[in-house]
């Protein structure tokens, strides 16, 4: 993937042009006056310039999407997402966001990385960029942290609050925790049945 480093000019203000662009316009666009719904409506209007994002999705004040060096990636939000307040998205690595999703307060989305372990300066690093894919339905909780390794959070997986995200997330899991574990998968609910989660005895 071409990155915005200072050796490659061309790249690199490319980048910075366009990414002081989005920034500024979010940074009009962040005050909890956008949150108001007629007014959110327009807010996401004026982001649609720069991200794909679908129909009814409300991205609500403080929400910043931000790319770090790396060019041509993309952010795609589907159609009825949540995304609220002072969430962080790091787009670097290119991230998909399914229909229905909901992104709760403060979650960070991170998909770069620093190659840290060696003794080079931290400007001399190389970054590692991973491409993430937040399935349809799921839940991210409140101040969960998704790490650059994750490649997948499956379709109507629930991310717990304060979770630390380490690794891909299979559809319907719910995983809690630092680092987040599986702790069980969500269930079908059919009208007048007694709920089985599995893991859970009948009677808590
Ligand atoms: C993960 C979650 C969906 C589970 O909800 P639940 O099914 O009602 O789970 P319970 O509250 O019965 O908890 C079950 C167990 O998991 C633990 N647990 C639940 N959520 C946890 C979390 N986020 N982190 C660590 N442990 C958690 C509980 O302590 C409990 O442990 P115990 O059985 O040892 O007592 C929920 O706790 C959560 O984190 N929701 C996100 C809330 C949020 O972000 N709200 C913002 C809305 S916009």
């Amino acid at each position: 993937m071409p990155t915005a480093s200072k050796e490659n000019p061309k790249h690199y203000y490319r980048w910075a042009f366009l990414e002081f662009i989005r920034r500024f316009v979010q940074m009009l666009l962040s005050p909890r006056v956008f949150s108001i719904p007629g007014i959110n409506a327009l807010k996401v209007m004026i982001l649609r310039m720069f991200f794909e994002i679908g129909r009814n999705t409300t991205i609500v004040h403080g929400v910043y999407f931000e790319s770090h060096h790396a060019i041509k990636k993309t952010l795609v939000i589907g159609d009825n997402v949540s995304i609220l307040k002072n969430v962080f998205i790091d787009f670097s690595g290119g991230v998909t966001i399914g229909n229905e999703v909901t992104i709760s307060p403060e979650a960070l989305i991170c998909t770069h990385n620093h190659i840290a372990l060696s003794r080079e300066l931290r400007s001399k690093q190389n970054i590692r960029y991973t491409s993430l894919e937040i399935g349809a339905d799921s839940w991210i909780g409140s101040r969960a942290i998704i790490l650059p390794n994750v490649r997948k959070i499956g379709q109507g997986a629930i991310i717990g609050a304060g979770s630390v995200v380490t690794q891909d997330v299979d559809d319907w899991e719910i995983v809690i925790g630092n680092p987040a574990k599986k702790i069980w998968e969500r269930v079908e609910f059919a009208e007048n049945t007694e709920l089985s989660i599995p893991g859970r005895s009948e009677n808590q």
